[in-house]
């Protein structure tokens, strides 16, 4: 079967967001797997409200349009699968590097942040109708902003052989187009072991923006974060940031 994901193709020199083209088409009737990508973001966002910067010309900025009807609680889990998705790219980018995924959607290498997901829902009432997945994956930026150096890496940094943007992302929609319908149809569940071999946070001790802290025991069904207490109780969260305190 020819490949969904990627079909049609917009390449775009410069736009607000990829994730604003995608959001605007899927209300106008955009097809499933059409995606956005761009060489430059005037407003690029990140989740909590963040903005995600990127020098032009060098990084991956794109957005997928995914026409699922699923009910709300199906997009955690889709966004997990997201970042699946661009961790086992970028691991095939980078033969024998250990890439991982940070709940909720973060992937990371040796600690840092090589990639970003933002998920975002086009709901009518209370059903999704279409799901849109923004990802920004630092391919060959080798010089980060001061405050960003210490937490922040690209692909070019970490594989040993120069990155091939158009590889990349046709590896990311590849992986995607895999994982989304086994997602949509049956939740995490048949991802479990690849999920729990890619956890950047099992076993460590976090804390969250609110300020609960226990150790990271893995993801449930659902793609929330199961966290043991210190007194034992394993609770479940939801969304938000989450910061390693310790090993
Ligand atoms: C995060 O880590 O907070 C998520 C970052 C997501 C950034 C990507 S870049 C392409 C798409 N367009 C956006 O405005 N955001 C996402």
């Amino acid at each position: 079967m020819s490949p969904q994901l990627g079909q049609p193709m917009h390449v775009l020199a410069v736009t607000t967001s990829t994730n604003d083209e995608a959001k605007r088409a899927a209300k106008e009737g955009a097809p499933h797997g059409s995606t956005w990508v761009a060489e430059q973001q005037t407003a690029g966002r990140g989740r909590q409200g963040r903005t995600w910067e990127s020098p032009p010309g060098e990084n991956l900025l794109f957005s997928v349009l995914l026409r699922v009807t699923c009910p709300p609680s199906r997009i955690p889990p889709l966004a997990l699968v997201a970042g699946l998705a661009v961790r086992d790219a970028v691991a095939r980018a980078a033969p024998g590097v250990d890439v991982r995924i940070k709940w909720p959607n973060d992937v990371l290498v040796e600690g840092k942040k090589i990639a970003g997901v933002l998920v975002e829902a086009v709901t009518m009432g209370s059903r999704v109708e279409a799901v849109i997945v923004g990802i920004g994956l630092n391919v060959h930026t080798r010089v980060f902003p001061e405050e960003l150096a210490a937490r922040a890496t690209s692909v070019a940094l970490v594989a040993k052989e120069a990155p091939d943007r158009e590889e990349l992302l046709a590896d990311v929609l590849a992986n995607l187009e895999r994982d989304v319908e086994v997602v949509v149809g049956r939740g995490l569940g048949p991802l479990r072991s690849r999920l729990e071999a890619a956890d950047a946070l099992k076993r460590r001790l976090v804390r969250s923006d609110a300020g609960d802290e226990g150790v990271a025991e893995g993801i449930d069904d659902e793609g929330r974060l199961l966290v043991r207490r210190e007194d034992g109780v394993v609770t479940r969260w939801n969304a938000g940031e989450v910061h390693i305190v310790a090993d």
